[in-house]
Order: structure tokens, then sequence, then C-alpha cells
């Protein structure tokens, strides 16, 4: 197959049909920092969530995921691009058409005590989406809350419960019975096992599972572990500093990943970077801002790329996606499989020690698939 350009704003991502439910087109958010420089977290992204399927996002912790997922849901605002919902601009729309779609998408969240109201019950805190929105008091909402206990696994008897006298687990099923409250179409979950013990991590994951195929549910799944991700999703995005680097069906990408990122993601759990977080933290602090860390020009990644250092096309030029596969994307001026790098790295560190200049006549073009 040859390989194709498409620059990232306009990627169509992997999917055209109309059983497309949420779409992000070029969507971009810069945060404005004191002394007129910005954070880039996220920058010109574009990708496809098809109906009932889970979309897997996955990245090392400031890499703009949960940017992205308050974008989707109109959280915020996107400094230039757009998304679109059944094909509608979700920023074009009124206030009451926004109340409306607001219904259908959801979110939960990572830590599952701070994101339930300490000084309600778990019937407070389910039933209350229900009493704002349909107007349900009494007996009828609280059979109603009854009947969504049921569906995340609680016993009813939780319902005159405290946040604070049940387990992270617990209290993670409240919000995602919260979550449903309303028949959503579309869920995000922000980290949503992260938080929770190791031991009870697949209980969730499948009871997610569960919930997704008996409701139709469509879900943008959020994660820095890769395992997790891997486990939940039909489709996956990488993304590195506001960028997605490859993207694809899952066993495409995980069968064969082509961006050295996702290699680096596949050897170890991503650990966060916790100098980046101390900036990032200052940054909205409004204190001293340390120098962006990402690189202006060229590939973002190519400070912890073993290929970067080799060709100067990665320092001058940003990779746009390209598609390797129907169902693959890579960012990447030399995308290739794990096994191939460590070759080209060994013939041109050979080479180096030889010549004056090996780097950018060593690399191999674009690999071809087809
Ligand atoms: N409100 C904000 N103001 C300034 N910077 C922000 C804000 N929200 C996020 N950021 C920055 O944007 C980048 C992406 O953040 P985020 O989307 O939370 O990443 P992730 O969810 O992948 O960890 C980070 O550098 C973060 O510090
Ligand atoms: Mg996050």
């Amino acid at each position: 197959m040859m390989v194709q350009s498409t620059p990232q704003t306009g990627a169509q991502a992997v999917s055209t049909s109309s059983d497309v439910i949420v779409a992000a087109e070029g969507l971009t958010r810069h945060f404005p920092l004191a002394g007129g420089a910005s954070v880039r977290a996220v920058d010109g992204v574009s990708f496809d969530i098809r109906r009932a399927e889970t979309f897997g996002l996955v990245g090392e912790s400031g890499s703009g995921k949960s940017t992205v997922a308050r974008l989707l849901l109109r959280l915020d605002e996107p400094t230039s691009g757009r998304v679109t919902v059944d094909g509608n601009d979700l920023f074009a729309l009124s206030n009451r058409e926004l109340r409306r779609q607001r219904r259908r998408m959801q979110i939960v969240f990572q830590d599952p005590f701070a994101a339930l109201n300490r000084r309600k019950t778990v019937e407070q805190i389910v039933g209350l989406p229900l009493s704002v929105h349909l107007g349900l008091r009494g007996q009828a909402r609280a059979a109603r809350v009854a009947e969504l206990l049921d569906l995340v696994g609680l016993r009813r008897e939780l319902a005159g419960r405290y946040p604070h006298q049940m387990s992270g687990g617990q209290c993670q099923r409240v919000g995602i019975a919260r979550a449903l409250a309303l028949e959503p179409e579309f869920i995000v979950l922000d980290e949503a096992v992260s938080a929770v013990d190791v031991s009870i991590r697949a209980q969730l994951l499948n009871l997610l599972k569960d919930l997704q195929i008996r409701l139709g549910l469509t879900y943008l799944f959020v994660s820095h572990d890769l395992a997790v991700v891997r486990y939940m999703s039909s489709s996956v995005a990488v993304m590195y500093h506001g960028r997605i680097v490859e993207m694809g069906s899952r066993d495409r990408l995980f069968g064969d990943p082509m961006h050295p990122y996702t290699h680096c993601l596949m050897k170890a759990i991503p650990i966060p970077d916790p100098d980046q977080e101390r900036a990032n933290a200052r940054a909205r602090a409004g204190g001293v801002v340390e120098p962006d860390a990402v690189p202006v020009e060229g590939c973002r990644f190519r400070h912890r790329c073993p290929l970067g250092a080799l060709s100067p096309r990665c320092a001058s030029e940003e990779p746009q996606l390209i598609q390797v596969a129907p169902d693959h994307q890579v960012a990447c001026h030399y995308p290739q499989s794990p096994e191939s790098v460590v070759n080209v790295v060994s013939t041109a560190a050979a080479a180096q020690q030889s010549i004056a200049d090996p780097a950018s006549s060593s690399l191999p073009s674009h690999r071809s698939r087809g």
C-alpha cells in the first residue's frame, strides 16, 4: 500500500461512516501563561469515536488527555478546531440544545472520594440528576436509585451510606451509577480505575464492559496505563505533548506499534515526569514558569527518541499522521516496528563512527505496508 500523508488537522481518523457519535477535528487548546508563552496542552488532534465502541486515549501524565476529554464534553472551550456530536458542532449549540446534549454525555472521574459530595448519601448523590433533570421525587426516585445500584452491582442497603463509609471501589460504582442515571449514550472515563486498588480494578473494568454491552454505551477511556487501555478499547490513540502520535484499531496498534513513543509505553508503564508537573503547578499558580521542555520545531518526541538525534528532518519538520494501514496512522518520519529501530540505531551508530555525516542517508524511509 502507498503511504499517504494526512495532516493531523485534516485526518478523518479511522472511520468516516455515519456510525460516528463524537468527533474531534483539529482540536486545539493552548493555555496562556504569564509572559506571553503558552502551554500547548492539545495541539490539533482529530479522531472519530464510533457508536458502541471504546476509544482509548493513552499517554503519560501531562500529554493532554484530560483536556481533550473536557473539550469533548464542552467543559472547556477550544482555542481552535471543533467537536461534533452526531455531526453537529458542539460549540454552536444553543443553551437549550446543550442541556439536552449534556444528558447524553457523562463523565466518571479518577478520584472516587473527591468526586462525590461527602455530606450526601448515596441516594442523594445518585438521585440528584433524577430530581434536577427528570423531576423524580420520593418513592419514584428511590426506586430508580435502587435500580441503578443493582445495575452497578451495589447492594440497595448502601443507599443510606455516606462516601466515607464505603470503599474506593464502592464509591467508584456510585460514580458510575450517577453517570448512568440519565441514560446517557456516551461516557468519558477519565482515569476512572487508576485510583482504586489493583485487586478491584479488574472487577470495575469488567463492570464497565458489561454495562457497555447491556446499555449500548460508547466510551472514551482515558488512562496513562497502556495495559488497561488495551484491555478496554477497540480503537486507541496515543498522545504525546498535545499531539496524537499513533492511532488505530487495538489489534493494529498493539500488534504492530510503529511510533517510538508507543514502543516506550509498551516497554514500561510510563512514569509521570515530576519536573514537568512542578513546572505546570507553578505555571497555574501564576509563578515563575520554566522554559517549555517541548521543542517548538520538529518532532516533539525527538529528544527522547532513539532515532531523533540521527535525522535532521526530525529537528526541522513536525511529523503529521500518515496512514500506514487502513486502520493505522502514525506521526513519525520513520515509522517502524521496535526490532527495526534497534537495527537502525546500531547501524547508524556504526556508520557515525566511520563517516562524518551519516545521519539522513542511514535511516530507512517510511515502511510501506501492504
Ligand atoms: N487550566 C489549566 N491551565 C494551565 N495549564 C493547564 C490547565 N489544564 C491543563 N494544563 C496543562 O496542560 C497540559 C495537559 O494537561 P492534561 O490535559 O491534564 O494532561 P493529562 O490528562 O494527559 O495528564 C499539562 O501541561 C497541564 O499542566
Ligand atoms: Mg488527566
